[in-house]
């Protein structure tokens, strides 16, 4: 069976000082969603932006705005996000003792919420899950940094596409995604690639058609 896949590079690998025509640029080049990557510096080592510059995006990505929280508590910030506009929401399973009322919460604000698993936790951690969500995102890394090398998930994606079956859930893969890994993984069940430097090495908004290039040789692998 042929199914789309979707590039979704993050703008954690683009120039902090010009998101707007960042995004632009990778729109412009090809790319399916946006994914902007939330960091706390407590439920992973690293800070990166919140509500406010989320916000700041919005009003240039025309496509999805598909933002990944990696933050703990997510709960008290859910509204926020609804207010800044993002359009899918992902919670990680790990964050906290309450996942089904985040994931009610951030549908409840009127977002596709997705669920997402560090390399450590089990497939069957989402499994239960299925019913309250748009989304699951496997992860490839460990969160936190952009560059890292990729760790091989493809066993659990291909549980979770099994149990997914014909719903209507994207199974997102995020970290070290490149023209050499993607073929596994999407062969394994995954639908939509979080690619950071493996779209933007190389270019800049002056030379946004390497990050064409760039997303094209990804898609391209993808098709096998
Ligand atoms: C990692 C982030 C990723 C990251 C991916 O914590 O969630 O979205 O930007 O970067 P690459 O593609 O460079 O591994
Ligand atoms: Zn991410």
């Amino acid at each position: 069976m042929t199914r789309t896949v979707r590039i979704a590079p993050s703008i954690l690998s683009a120039d902090f000082a010009d998101f707007a025509r960042e995004i632009r640029a990778i729109e412009d080049q090809g790319a399916d969603w946006v994914h902007v990557d939330v960091m706390d510096g407590h439920f992973v080592p690293n800070i990166t932006f919140g509500p406010p510059a989320v916000k700041a995006f919005r009003p240039h990505v025309r496509t999805v705005m598909d933002v990944h929280l990696m933050i703990a508590p997510v709960d008290p910030y859910i509204d926020a996000f609804a207010e800044a506009g993002a359009d899918i929401l992902t919670a990680h399973v790990e964050a906290g003792p309450h996942i089904h009322r985040t994931l009610q919460a951030i549908r409840a604000a009127g977002m596709r919420p997705g669920v997402a698993l560090n390399p450590g936790t089990p497939a069957e951690a989402a499994l239960p899950l299925l019913d309250l969500v748009d989304l699951v995102l496997v992860m490839t890394v460990n969160p936190g940094f952009g560059g890292q090398a990729y760790l091989d998930m493809t066993g659990k994606v291909r549980t979770l596409r099994a149990a997914i079956g014909d719903r209507e859930i994207h199974l997102e893969v995020d970290g070290g995604i490149d023209p050499g890994t993607a073929p596994g993984i999407v062969t394994a069940g995954a639908d939509v690639l979080v690619a950071g430097s493996a779209v933007f090495r190389g270019g800049s908004v002056e030379a946004p058609e390497v990050y064409g290039r760039n997303i094209a040789a990804i898609r391209e692998a993808a098709r096998g």
